[in-house]
């Protein structure tokens, strides 16, 4: 598990975030330089995270090459130019204190619903793991723009991941871990829906049913 307290300059942490994003290519939720990735983390007192930088493919990317940002004012310290995308970190940061990582995707079977506006329905239980009944999509926003960041903030209120509408998907966890690992779930929920979608608009688990599945994920592997 991932601290959010570990230091900015922490190698581990750096190391941790470098590994998920090239995780991101070599699992396929992410090609060439889409998608970026963070970390909460501290600098000395200032409460922040570290961001991919933008443009910087990932094989290419190094410790030195990833930026830290501050969730009060959102200011950028490094050598290269933050994400793109480092507005809707910075206030999913600030606005949900239990998010400690978040990656972000352009995968092709989640951004594909995403095209047309749609979100993922309780089609299938495994849509609890991203936190309610559903997984919202975002209306369309310039990407790294404040009107991004606002509607994905709304689309993910109760939630650990949405898609954004013409663009891709937010996933959050307490971990780097959590985080890739909710983005492939992701993927995998909007391939088998696009795939039942085939045969017509599936029927969906009612609003108890996915409330009985989220209090079960509650202990689900735990000992
Ligand atoms: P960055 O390279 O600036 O992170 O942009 C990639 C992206 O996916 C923007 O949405």
């Amino acid at each position: 598990m991932t601290a959010p307290t570990l230091p900015e300059d922490s190698p581990a942490l750096r190391a941790q975030a470098i590994a998920t994003a090239r995780a991101s290519n070599a699992t396929g939720i992410n090609v060439n330089k889409a998608g970026n990735v963070s970390v909460r983390c501290m600098r000395g007192a200032q409460a922040g995270f570290i961001i991919t930088p933008s443009a910087v493919p990932y094989d290419a990317l190094t410790p030195e090459a990833l930026v830290f940002v501050r969730v009060g004012d959102g200011r950028a310290q490094g050598r290269r130019r933050a994400s793109s995308e480092w507005r809707f970190h910075r206030d999913l940061y600030a606005a949900r204190p239990e998010l400690a990582a978040i990656v972000h995707t352009h995968s092709p079977h989640a951004t594909a619903l995403a095209c047309h506006g749609r979100g993922i329905p309780a089609f299938h239980y495994m849509v609890a793991q991203a936190g309610g009944a559903d997984i919202r999509c975002a209306p369309y926003a310039t990407f790294g723009t404040p009107e991004l960041a606002d509607a994905a903030v709304t689309a993910m209120a109760g939630r650990r991941a949405c898609l954004l509408a013409h663009h891709g998907v937010i996933a959050c966890g307490a971990t780097l871990d959590a985080a890739l690992a909710l983005a492939i779930e992701v993927e995998h929920l909007a391939r088998i829906y696009l795939l039942a979608l085939q045969v017509g608009e599936p029927p969906v688990l009612d609003a108890a049913e996915m409330t009985r599945v989220i209090e079960r994920f509650g202990s689900y592997g735990r000992a």
